[in-house]
């Protein structure tokens, strides 16, 4: 694609609307923050690691569902117990197995997100979705996927690597059981070298099996992260073994490099190891080289360096500035394998007096829990979406995310890495059995040199280990603690304590996190005066965007701040508690996005969380402008509710303003109904009667407006309007557009109440893969291509095919005029990929 680069493409073609927030500011902002993201699979940057080749595994698998107790519904598996009695034995990871009725998708998958709901209360907490034991017809799935290994690659190694799926994972190639996995998200990878035909075609197979969960909370089902196939020379780097840990000193910073070699081939080898450090535009800013050493056949040897950074440019939320190491392994001059690892130089600091210190400067904590599903597409998340979700919440003036209650998705940490977000990174399961020891190990290995992460967190709410089995838990936690301080020496460790703290498992920690229970802290604090605290999870406030009455019959709750459960606090309530401690270091809110499942207070039909600050699809509650107004830097004056009530003409209305502004004044139809000097930390509210027309809040600083906002009563719904985060994308079958759905009155305003269903039509390059409308209580599909508007709005995703060319989204209801955009994809080198 002569002339245009990535990020060419990444920084252009932001498709704006004047009306519509999340258009101007967090999508353009997202794809603006992620400039150059993909510069790591450029042709420059794929060159730098050339003896090594990565290939993505996403496309062409071929998927049907087994059986979970039958074993002649399971392709036969397990028929008579003989199974695993010899090497080779599996037809269904052969060639002549006959896959051609199976159904062809492209990974990130998340097959119970394509199920219908079931009414059945155990679901509850998962979403009502038919997954589990009860449930065998679909609680397995089975995938396969031929592919070529050339002749040439005889004499490499070959790992074929999850970043994760839900949940248990048997591996089969070529015939051959390779092994198992048995946890939801951690990563996991099977060296595939001695079981491949080279110069030939191969089949691998994989049954998952989501049988069991992991968590109380939407989990998916299937191979819903990436999938590599990876090639090295038989001497190699280890898997995650490359750190660059980083200290600053005055002006300069002093990187200790470590890495360690593997020598998997046939002869002992003299291998040196050079290092490469860029900066964020790719120039080379040191070097550095450790001692040849010799490695046996089958050995292997730490190699460790150091080198020097002049004026580093440093990463905080506000720059987040990265660079890169490229650590090459070479004998005799010739590079063997090398990779890029990426990293920032900061400095992170708890203190137990004055809270959290980012290079030095007093920063609060302004974090967000999220689980990792979203509207249309579940767990099954493109990259793409998933910097669109930490746009969202950086719009908010979040700068930190936990990553409740597990391992993340690789491609959320390196958006925080990249957009400035801070990270507590949690592994799911609190044990230091080797299961529990192992997922640890993967997640500080694998992140430890991403500087959005400010912490590790051993787990949430055990309050076995916390109480019951504390002394089990000291010991346990004691385990954990140390095995992370040994891997990765640079960062504090935690948990999420739904408890006082005072034994069990939070001997060991570094810091201490409150979940709620406000009354622990100030208490604790005062006991212990050395040991740093924050909120490990806060709030749970509940609300339901764009409706501004609790009714329980119809399962919603009023989006004024004002509804929690017996053990969470509003948004106003929690902020108002951290954000005022200097000793307290901030705290992370439940949650930032809705998510499926616990749709705490209710039950059926509620299908997802009413906890978020945005909803399924990331458009804003109210609450969201609270937060913008106290954790944002620009002046925010949001004025709600809507104005079309129709109907309760007379009644007293609540209105509320979310500012951070001196003083508010609000008209109604013109007319004054008073000025409110704005508390700090709060918001101001009026009760009006309710007649048709406009409310107008003008907001003032140091006594001059400088901000107004109006709510009308709209007409009835005339016209769609789709509105698309961008309007050139990359042709890789990857990257995708996220469009707004909204309608509009004849004098095109977007009317707030409407609930109109669409039918869109995607048409050119690109396909459909999600509808949502944020309603949790819609049991619409979130697959198919119609959605009705929940409370004014709705979403759809449209991901590009690999060929260049153009999108034409159409959405058409009724006798409204259809709205229509269309997207321009680039030609782009694909990443690379198998088939
Ligand atoms: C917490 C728990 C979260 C979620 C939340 C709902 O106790 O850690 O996972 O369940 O409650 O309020």
């Amino acid at each position: 694609m002569p002339g245009i680069s990535r990020r060419d493409l990444l920084c252009s073609g932001v498709a704006l609307s004047a009306s519509s927030l999340i258009a101007r500011s967090a999508w353009g902002r997202t794809t603006a923050l992620l400039a150059g993201y993909k510069d790591a699979a450029s042709a420059e940057a794929l060159a730098a690691i050339a003896p090594r080749e990565q290939l993505l595994f996403d496309f062409g698998w071929k998927f049907q569902f087994g059986h979970g107790t039958d074993p002649a519904r399971d392709l036969g598996f397990g028929i008579g117990q003989g199974d695993f009695a010899k090497t080779g034995d599996f037809g269904f990871a052969k060639a002549k197995f006959d896959d051609s009725k199976w159904r062809t998708l492209n990974l990130p998958h998340d097959w119970a997100v394509e199920l219908p709901f079931v009414n059945d209360d155990i679901q509850n907490s998962h979403g009502f979705k038919p997954v589990g034991r009860r449930y065998p017809e679909t609680s397995v799935g089975w995938y396969r996927h031929e592919f070529d290994i050339p002749a040439s690659d005889l004499g490499r190694r070959i790992s074929v690597e999850f970043d994760g799926a839900f949940r248990s994972v048997l591996i089969f190639v070529n015939g051959c059981f390779i092994g198992r996995n048995d946890n939801g998200y951690a990563p996991f990878r099977f060296d595939l070298t001695d079981f491949l035909s080279y110069g030939q075609k191969n089949y691998i197979v994989a049954r998952v099996d989501a049988s069991f969960g992991d968590g109380w909370f939407y989990e998916g089902a299937g191979i819903y992260r990436h999938v590599w196939l990876t090639k090295t020379d038989a001497l190699h780097l280890g898997k995650w073994e490359s750190t660059v840990r980083t200290a600053v000193n005055g002006n300069a910073a002093t990187l200790t490099l470590g890495t360690v070699v593997q020598n998997e081939g046939k002869q002992a080898e003299n291998a040196r190891v050079k290092w490469q450090i860029l900066d964020a535009a790719g120039k080379t800013v040191a070097t550095a080289e450790a001692a040849q050493q010799s490695i046996a056949v089958d050995g292997s040897a730490s190699f460790t360096a150091t080198a020097k950074l002049a004026n580093p440019v440093l990463w905080s939320v506000d720059a987040p500035n990265l660079y890169s190491a490229i650590a090459t392994v070479e004998t005799a001059g010739k590079p063997r394998d090398a990779e890029r690892v990426s990293f920032g130089v900061r400095t992170i600091l708890f203190d137990a007096d004055k809270g959290l210190f980012l290079n030095g400067k007093s920063i609060k904590i302004q974090g967000t829990c999220n689980h990792q599903d979203h509207a249309g597409v579940g767990a099954a998340v493109p990259d793409r979406l998933q910097w669109f979700r930490l746009g969202v919440l950086k719009e908010m003036g979040g700068n930190a995310v936990r990553t409740s209650h597990n391992m993340p998705t690789p491609e959320w940490v390196e958006g925080c890495d990249r957009m400035g977000l801070m990270m507590m990174c949690e592994t799911r399961q609190m044990s230091s059995s080797p299961e529990g020891l192992a997922q640890l190990e993967a997640m500080v290995k694998r992140y430890r040199n991403s500087p959005s992460i400010i912490m590790w967190s051993i787990g949430n709410e055990e309050w076995q280990l916390q109480e019951a089995m504390a002394e089990e838990g000291a010991k346990i936690g004691a385990t954990m603690v140390r095995r992370c301080h040994e891997l990765d020496p640079t960062r504090v460790v935690s948990a999420a304590v739904n408890g006082t703290n005072a034994k069990g498992v939070s001997e060991a920690f570094d810091i201490i996190g409150f979940n709620y229970n406000l009354g622990y802290p100030d208490d604790y604090h005062k006991k212990n005066p050395k040991r740093p605290l924050y909120g490990s999870e806060t709030a749970s406030a509940i609300s339901t965007r764009g409706v501004y009455t609790t009714d329980p019959l119809r399962n919603t709750l009023s989006a004024y701040d004002t509804n929690q459960p017996g053990w969470g606090e509003t948004a106003e309530g929690w902020w108002k508690f951290y954000g005022t401690r200097d000793w307290e270091a901030g705290g992370f809110a439940w949650t930032g996005f809705d998510y499926r499942g616990e749709p705490t207070p209710y039950g059926w039909p509620s299908i997802n969380s009413q906890f978020g600050i945005v909803d399924m699809c990331g458009f804003p509650k109210d609450s969201f402008y609270y937060y913008k107004a106290w954790w944002g830097k620009d002046p925010v004056l949001h004025l709600f509710p809507h104005w079309n009530f129709t109907g309760r003409e007379g009644d007293e209305i609540p209105v509320w303003v979310h500012s951070n502004l001196d003083e508010v004044e609000l008209f109604v139809n013109g007319k004054s109904v008073g000025s409110q000097k704005v508390p700090h930390l709060g918001h101001v509210e009026w009760k009006v009667r309710y007649e048709p027309g406009v409310i107008e809040a003008r907001g003032s600083k140091d006594g001059k407006v400088v901000l107004t906002e109006k709510r009308e009563t709209t007409g009835p719904a005339a016209s769609i309007r789709l509105t698309a985060d961008r309007t050139e994308i990359f042709a890789d079958g990857e990257d995708l557009v996220v469009l707004k759905v909204e309608v509009l009155d004849k004098e095109g305003r977007a009317v707030p109440t409407a609930e109109n269903s669409i039918n869109f039509r995607v048409s050119g390059e690109g396909e459909l893969i999600g509808v949502g409308n944020g309603d949790p209580n819609c049991q619409e599909s979130d697959k198919k291509p119609r959605r009705s508007l929940f409370n004014g709005l709705a979403q759809a995703i449209v991901q590009s095919t690999k060929k260049p060319g153009e999108i034409t989204i159409e959405a058409v209801g009724g006798r409204l005029t259809p709205g229509k955009v269309t997207i321009t994809t680039k030609s782009v080198e694909p990443r690379p990929a198998v088939g």
